[in-house]
């Protein structure tokens, strides 16, 4: 908080500074009145309980004019600076992060110069004022952290500039609209820990789109179309399920977490996406890794956890030509088969978590994994292997035999 204070201490400076430098008449700039009397709703809109004395608004005193005041005065929001002699509007309201509890009122609506609505991380309650929809020149709401409820505005739809929004961890229910897909600017779209329902719409239009995040919501059915501009996609702690077969396409993708959810066949092209450095695909019903054979830097893949899941077949050799990888986590599937030689000269370095535990893999584990590396946390614990008890990765101990039972390095083969 103190840092935000600071950045906005420098954009009053600036402000003042590019005033002094146009030598724009400072008396004439006078906040426009009516946007002042908004501030004045929107403060009494709080209880005055939650406003700390050395927050933002307890710095709107309203003694003096919000846009010609400067430094210790009424931080928290920004004016354009008038060329003429009209009023200064109010450009950007950020609030800071204190916890301001209150209701946003329906005014907000009438300061239609806005392009940035910060109030993350305070105490707003009630519904997203419909108001919002007059706020064209919008690219930035910011609301997450709060206790809006409701769902999302039908006005917000015209918003056709919104570049940033981000609602996420509020009580907001209902469908995420069909709509969205006409906001062509849209770069990034955070919903996250919600109560959003229904079906994902098809979001393909939104081409500028890099973040998607709609995660701990309770989405369910397939993965809609997605546009290719995506970098970072989460829809973690949903219900969603089928293939993710069209996540192949998302060929920017550097993030991706599908984590909890019912997806389920094979994991196969999207572990060979370009830019991919994390998958998290975890807790869901996938049945089958399928992992090509990679050389040199044509991987950036660092962390791969596909744990609990239902992967039968072997462990993927080919992990082993990954040259960035340094996360694995397989565990709780029904993996088979004996740890590939090749493995062991990957511990430590560049591998340095290794999870293969609660699976039914056989045979001796590489002599490498019997070297104390401290640069590796890992298990192989609850399989079905020669796992010495004073190697660290085997504490917790290997199945019970009938567990094990027709599980051996040779059935294993045959069954292939
Ligand atoms: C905002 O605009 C509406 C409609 O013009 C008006 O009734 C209301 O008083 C305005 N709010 C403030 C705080 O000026
Ligand atoms: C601005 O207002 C002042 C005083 O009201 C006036 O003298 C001046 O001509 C005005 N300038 C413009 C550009 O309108
Ligand atoms: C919004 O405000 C919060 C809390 O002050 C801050 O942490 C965050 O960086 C701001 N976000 C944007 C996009 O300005
Ligand atoms: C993957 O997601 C699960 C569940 O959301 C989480 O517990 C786990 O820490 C994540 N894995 C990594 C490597 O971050
Ligand atoms: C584990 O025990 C075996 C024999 O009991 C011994 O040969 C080996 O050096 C021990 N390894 C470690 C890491 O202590």
């Amino acid at each position: 908080m103190a840092n935000k204070e600071h950045q906005k201490m420098y954009f009053y400076f600036i402000n003042v500074a590019i005033l002094a430098i146009f030598g724009v008449n400072l008396v004439h700039s006078a906040t426009l009145s009516t946007e002042v009397d908004v501030l004045r709703a929107l403060k009494e809109g709080i209880d005055p309980n939650s406003i700390p004395s050395n927050s933002f608004i307890s710095s709107w005193d309203f003694t003096l004019d919000p846009c010609e005041s400067t430094g210790a005065h009424f931080l928290g929001i920004l004016c354009s600076i008038p060329e003429d002699n009209s009023s200064s509007r109010i450009t950007i309201l950020d609030l800071d992060g204190v916890g301001y509890d209150g209701f946003l009122t329906n005014d907000i609506g009438n300061l239609t110069e806005l392009t940035i609505i910060n109030l993350s991380k305070n105490k707003f309650r009630g519904p997203i004022p419909e108001s919002v929809s007059k706020l064209s020149r919008l690219t930035a709401l910011v609301m997450s952290d709060n206790f809006f409820t409701g769902s999302l505005p039908q006005g917000l739809r015209r918003l056709k500039r919104i570049q940033e929004l981000d609602v996420s961890r509020n009580k907001l229910t209902g469908l995420i609209p069909n709509w969205i897909t006409n906001f062509r600017s849209l770069e990034s779209l955070r919903m996250a820990s919600n109560g959003f329902s229904g079906r994902i719409p098809n979001l393909a239009g939104l081409w500028q789109l890099h973040t998607l995040d709609l995660s701990n919501n309770q989405l369910f059915g397939i993965l809609p179309q997605l546009p290719t501009s995506l970098r970072t996609l989460s829809l973690s702690h949903n219900v969603l399920s089928g293939s993710i077969h069209s996540i192949w396409e998302l060929q920017n993708l550097k993030m991706l977490d599908l984590s909890d959810n019912r997806f389920s066949g094979r994991i196969r092209g999207i572990v060979s996406l370009p830019e991919v450095i994390s998958l998290n695909l975890s807790v869901n019903w996938f049945t089958e890794l399928q992992v090509p054979r990679f050389a040199g830097e044509s991987t950036r893949l660092e962390v791969l956890d596909v744990q609990e899941n239902r992967l039968t077949g072997h462990l993927p050799a080919n992990l082993a030509t990954m040259g960035k990888l340094t996360a694995i986590y397989l565990s709780h599937n029904q993996i088979s088969g004996p740890i590939p030689r090749s493995f062991g000269v990957r511990l430590g370095a560049p591998w340095r978590h290794v999870f293969f535990d609660h699976n039914f893999l056989v045979g001796a584990v590489p002599p490498e994994f019997a070297i104390q590396k401290i640069k590796v946390t890992g298990s192989l614990a609850h399989n079905c292997l020669k796992c010495p008890k004073n190697v660290t990765m085997c504490e917790g101990g290997q199945r019970p035999a009938p567990e094990c039972a027709g599980q051996s390095v040779e059935t294993s083969k045959i069954s292939q």
